[in-house]
């Protein structure tokens, strides 16, 4: 078969590969239909996530139609469609049981495209099957279901829910990136009273508005600070954000998202660090405030589905992008340059 395979930083080649086998009697073999390129993806590329080894094929989202099934694998058999989720879950460690997938302490978690081969290839290997890819429930396409994979667990659950976002709070969002859109998609469930989305790219703020931020901060030009305490100076006199977001991964986009809430505010990370970030707790010890960080579970999976499917939400808007399966280089290339491109998703499909 053909994959993308990462051979150091820098470099990457889709290329003739042998063909995934079933290891575990719990793997599948799934043909992928549809596949996508994430933000973390660029991140091994540049040479940030050491334990990703030259030689690994690349991707951690996939839509696609199940072609083998190990003897141990109960739910499916082959010719069903699945969703292949970012993350694979044994379902039985105690991590597993308390929907804690991200950690689980079997050989789970994020391993697809990192620790293991990934989505970005003719077929893959999928391991825990039945706990780790979902059907695909009728009503809608495979492309608005290969969001599911990754960006809108992400935002959901270590944005919206760790952020518990309530009815007529105020929620800000720092990063309008796709994770970012994604807590905005979110978030709108739970009908806050505003949302508010910082970034520093106009393109990003646009596409912003169109996922239901009422309020856009261009943080280049503009203070977010003075934005929110405007925005939120006469409710109830309150001053700042009930909760923020942080869709970006810097230090300074951290440290903003803390100062953004209110006195009891709650701050949900979801940015991935690569460098150490300052809390200034000699300030922030007296406010109440709640921090929480995260991997995403995909524990919401489900019931995302069960929205998208619905209508509820709309995921066609992140799909920005087409190409074919073999157009890895193109794609790449319009995805990494998102500031020109607009590029919010791509797919690439058979
Ligand atoms: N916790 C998890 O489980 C999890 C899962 C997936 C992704 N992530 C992380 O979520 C973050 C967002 O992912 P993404 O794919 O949307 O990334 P992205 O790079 O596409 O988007 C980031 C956005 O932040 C904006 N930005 C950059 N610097 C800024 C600044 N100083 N102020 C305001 N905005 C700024 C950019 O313009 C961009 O629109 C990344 O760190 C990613 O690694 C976390
Ligand atoms: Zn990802
Ligand atoms: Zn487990």
């Amino acid at each position: 078969m053909r994959a993308l395979v990462y051979h150091g930083p820098g470099q990457r080649a889709w290329e003739e590969v042998p063909d995934p086998e079933i290891t575990d009697e719990g793997d599948i073999i799934v043909r992928v239909d549809a596949t996508t390129i994430c933000g973390t993806d660029l991140h091994i590329l540049a040479g940030d996530v050491p334990e990703v080894h030259p030689g690994r094929i690349l991707g951690h989202e996939a839509v696609g139609t199940v072609d083998e099934a190990g003897d141990n694998v109960h739910r499916l058999s082959p010719g069903d469609r699945v969703l292949v989720s970012c993350i694979s879950g044994c379902g039985s460690c105690r991590f597993c049981r308390e929907g804690r997938h991200g950690q689980c302490a079997e050989g789970g978690g994020w391993v697809l495209g990192h620790r293991i081969d990934g989505t970005q290839a003719e077929y893959v290997r999928v391991p825990y099957a039945d706990t780790s890819t979902y059907r695909i429930p009728d009503g809608a396409s495979d492309e608005e279901i290969l969001m599911l994979a990754d960006i809108l667990p992400t935002g959901y659950e270590v944005g919206v829910l760790n952020g518990n976002v309530r009815p007529g709070d105020v929620v800000a969002v720092v990063g309008a990136g796709p994770v970012g859109l994604a807590a905005i998609a979110g978030a709108q469930l739970f009908s806050p009273s505003h949302i508010v989305a910082i970034d520093l790219s106009d393109t990003r703020l646009e596409a912003a508005k169109q996922f239901g931020a009422d309020v856009v901060v261009n943080s280049s030009r503009e203070d977010p600070l003075r934005v929110l305490r405007d925005l939120t100076g006469d409710l109830a006199g309150r001053l700042g954000a009930d909760v923020s977001i942080e869709a970006v991964g810097l230090p300074v986009t951290f440290e903003l998202a803390v100062k953004l809430v209110r006195p009891g505010g709650r701050i949900a990370n979801v940015g991935v660090h690569g460098a150490p970030v300052t809390l200034d707790l000699q300030d922030q010890w007296i406010r109440d405030i709640t921090i929480t960080t995260g991997l995403v579970d995909t524990s919401s999976t489900p019931a995302l589905l069960q929205l998208v499917a619905s209508g509820q939400l709309n995921a066609k808007p992140f799909i920005t992008h087409h190409f074919g399966l073999d157009e890895f280089d193109e794609a790449y290339d319009v995805f990494s340059r998102a500031a020109d491109t607009g590029a919010l998703k791509v797919v690439l499909s058979n």
